[in-house]
This record gives structure tokens, sequence and C-alpha cells, in this order.
């Protein structure tokens, strides 16, 4: 029976769980599919002698594998941006379907590759791009399309949420932590783009682009690592009734603009959200006609992020398997006219947030705060005030710890109360701000 050919661009983590998996479920893949699923073709970087690879074709380069005869559709599993760029490219040039998990590319110029495969009659599915094995993207756009959403908040991040769960739960150091998370498989290669949001933010511009319909925009994600939150701000954040997620948010208001987010945030605890620990993902999305609806799974590994790449695989074959099928034309994610979208600014965003002074234990420093904040038209909400406990037998300075709560006010004037605020003598160390979020549920 004919089947579909695939070539697998790298045996990383996400290529290995794709190759066991199908592998392992082939008479189940054939038994829904109707045909098999054949891997034809593969492209390494390094040998795999732990793999039998006797029955495909090993190219050592991707361009060779991109324009291979042999395979239908194109899974690029190797990361990056100049290299898979000129391999999907091939591979659209050659009238290959293509599946990726690459997000960074995707974010950032997913546009003219959509437009390049659209022009050639050729599909990109990503459903590993975002949230790993979570079906987040089939469920935009095929189980929530009717709705008009209005807001996708998200954890998505594994490490990062691996990372502040571990610092929070087991008091475990960032760095610890991080190391952990790598091991486990769930880090970048450079996992600066976990610690700094900036994968999330890959993935909120996905999302946003999907749940508006507006054009993949990573320029416009606001974005802010993790690497400055501190255990004292988590332990605070539970006595508060908050936790400290990395939290990706694309919110449309009733204007119509749009605002999308990266950011360390405090959400509460009763939160649905905040009950995503470890390296587990979330999805909340709220469409107007079906209310809020939350995905949740394993974000990132070898086999949950294989199951994704391989529902992509499945998906295109049922599409284009059949001659008679015309549906190939039809892209499946991205309508290819898509709404340029209006961004909210600074003037326009409303913020409470949490503010950690560390000051000078002396008369006059926490009106001089509220000063500075009611000033700006910033009120408090809540405010704690913690000695700092000094090591024994120190005659040094002593130091107080506030903490304040804030109820929503412009960002701008958050801004403005806070730089005046650090130029004082009074406060001893930066000041720390998580913003909160309320809203999520
Ligand atoms: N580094 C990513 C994460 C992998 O930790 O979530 C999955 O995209």
């Amino acid at each position: 029976m004919k089947g579909v050919r695939i070539g697998i661009a790298g045996l990383g983590t996400v290529g290995t769980g794709v190759w066991n998996i199908l592998h392992r479920n082939t008479d189940l893949i054939q038994a829904r599919l109707g045909f098999p699923v054949e891997i034809t073709a593969v492209a390494l970087r390094r040998p795999r002698p732990d793999l039998d690879l006797s029955k495909v074709k090993v190219h050592s380069d991707v361009m060779q594998l991109a324009c291979d005869e042999n395979i239908d559709i194109f899974v690029e599993l190797i990361g990056g941006y100049k290299d898979a760029a000129a391999a999907i490219r091939a591979a659209i040039a050659a009238g290959k379907h293509v599946v990726t998990a690459n997000k960074a590319l995707l974010a950032e110029q997913g546009e003219s590759l959509l437009k390049e495969a659209d022009e050639k009659g050729c599909l990109i599915a990503f459903e590993a791009a975002v949230a790993g094995g979570i079906p987040v993207i089939k469920a935009l756009r095929e189980g929530l399309c009717a709705n008009s959403v209005s807001s996708v908040a998200g954890i998505i991040n594994g490490t990062a949420n691996y990372i502040l769960s571990a610092m929070s739960e087991s008091q475990q150091s960032f760095e610890v932590a991080l190391l952990d998370a790598q091991k486990l498989g769930y880090a970048e290669a450079d996992p600066t783009f976990d610690i700094q949001s900036i994968d999330a933010a890959h993935k909120i511009t996905i999302l946003a682009a999907l749940a508006f319909g507006i054009p993949l925009n990573f320029n416009a994600v606001k974005t802010q690592g993790i690497t400055h939150i501190t255990p004292l701000d988590l332990v605070n954040a539970e006595h508060l009734g908050y936790r400290i997620k990395q939290l990706a948010l694309a919110r449309r208001d009733a204007n119509g603009k749009v605002d999308i987010r990266v950011h360390p945030a405090m959400i509460p605890k009763t939160a649905m959200l905040a009950s995503v620990h470890g390296a587990m993902n979330a999805v909340m999305i709220i469409g107007d006609a079906v209310g809020p609806t939350l995905f949740y799974g394993a974000g990132a590994g070898s086999e949950p992020t294989g199951s994704a790449v391989i529902a992509d695989i499945m998906e295109i074959a049922r599409h284009t398997h059949h001659e008679s099928s015309n549906a190939a034309v039809h892209p499946l994610a991205f309508s290819v006219e898509r709404i340029p979208a209006q961004y909210l600014t600074a003037d326009d965003r409303q913020q409470s947030a949490y503010l950690r002074f560390t000051v000078a234990d002396s008369t006059g420093v926490l009106a001089f705060i509220a000063q500075q904040l009611s000033q700006q038209g910033v009120g408090i909400e809540r405010l704690v005030q913690t000695p700092i406990e000094m090591e024994e037998n120190s005659n040094g300075p002593q130091f107080m710890s506030i903490v304040v709560i804030t109820h929503p006010a412009p960002e701008k004037a958050l801004h403005a109360a806070l730089t005046a605020l650090e130029l004082s003598s009074a406060v001893k160390a930066p000041i720390q701000v998580i913003p909160i979020e309320a809203r999520v549920c």
C-alpha cells in the first residue's frame, strides 16, 4: 500500500521522539490513516549508532534531504534560523509540504515562509511549535474557529515554569533548577531563550496571530525575563495569595487594540493557571461564544513534542494523500489575508503591581514612598513592612523590606513614580517590580 513518505531533518530530542513514536505506534497510525507513514530519509549532523537506520536514506546535508525526491513531507527539527529557513524554502520550492517545530523561525520569518508555501500550494504545519504536546494550535484553528477570541493566557515555557516551581516548592536555587531542566531535555539549545522569555514570546506571537487573525509580529511582544525573581519574592507571593509564573498574554480590548507580552507575573493562587507546576504547560483561551477554555499538558520533551509533530504529519497526509483532494491549496492555519493589528501602548495599559523596596529604617521613608506613588495617581491596596534580618553582631545600618501592592494604574504613571523613588538615597537596592494579573482565571 502506498504510504506517505517523510524526511526528518534532525534526530535530536524531538526528532528521536518522532522516530520512536512512529516505530512504536506504526500499526495504530496506519489504521487511523488507512495508509502507512514511512520515514524514507533523514538528515543527521552526528551518527546515531543507537538507531537502526538501515532502511532509510541518510543525508549529511539538510538541503539534500529537502530536495530528496523520495519524500512527500519535509519535517524540520533542526531549529535555529539560517539553515532551517534555507531548507524549508528548498523543500517548498521542490513542492513538498513542511512540518516544523521551529517557533523562533515562524515568529520572526513566518510571514514570508507562509507566503512562499501558499504560492506553491504547499502546507506548513507547526503544532509542535507551541506548548509541545498540547494541541492548542488545532484548538484555535478548528475547535474554537467560530469564536471571537478576546484573550490567550499561557504558561508556555516548560523550563521557566520548572525553574519557578522548583524555587518555590523545593527552595532550589535558580542555577540548580536550570541545570535540571537542561538535563531533562526541556531547555532550548541556548537557555537564554527560556529564561529571558524569548521562547515564550515566539510562541505567543504564533498564538496571537491565530487567535486574532493578525500578522506574525514578534517585535510587538513586550518581553521580560525571569532571572531577577528571588526566593524572597516567591515567599512573599505565597503569603499574599499569589504565585509567580512566566505568563504569556495576548489580549484584544473592546476597541480592537492588541496587547502581547511575556513576563513574570503574580497570579492569584486560586487561578487554574497557578496550579500548573514543573515543566507542564497550560493555555487558557477565552472566546465570546465558548467562554474560558483551558488546555493543559506537557509543553516540552521528546515524545510530547514528537506527538504534535506526528499529528501534523497525519493531518497533511489526510489532506493530500488522495490525488482527488484539492485541500492542499488551503493553508492549514492562517488565511493569507490577515488584518493588520493596532497595538496597545504604555499610555493605554493599566496595571497593578507588586513592588518590593529595600530601604533604610528611618523616619519618613514609608511616607515618602506613599507620597511619590500618590503624586502619580498610583493607589496602594496593601502594604507589608518587615525588618530585614542582619547577620549576628552586625553593627551596620538597619534595613527594612517594604512590599506594596498597588491598585491598577497607568503603566506610565507607575514608571514615573518608580524612577523618582530609585533616585532617593533612602532606597538601598533596585526596586523589585512584578506585575499582577488578577484577571487570569
Ligand atoms: N525550551 C522549551 C520549553 C521547549 O522549555 O518549553 C519547548 O518548546
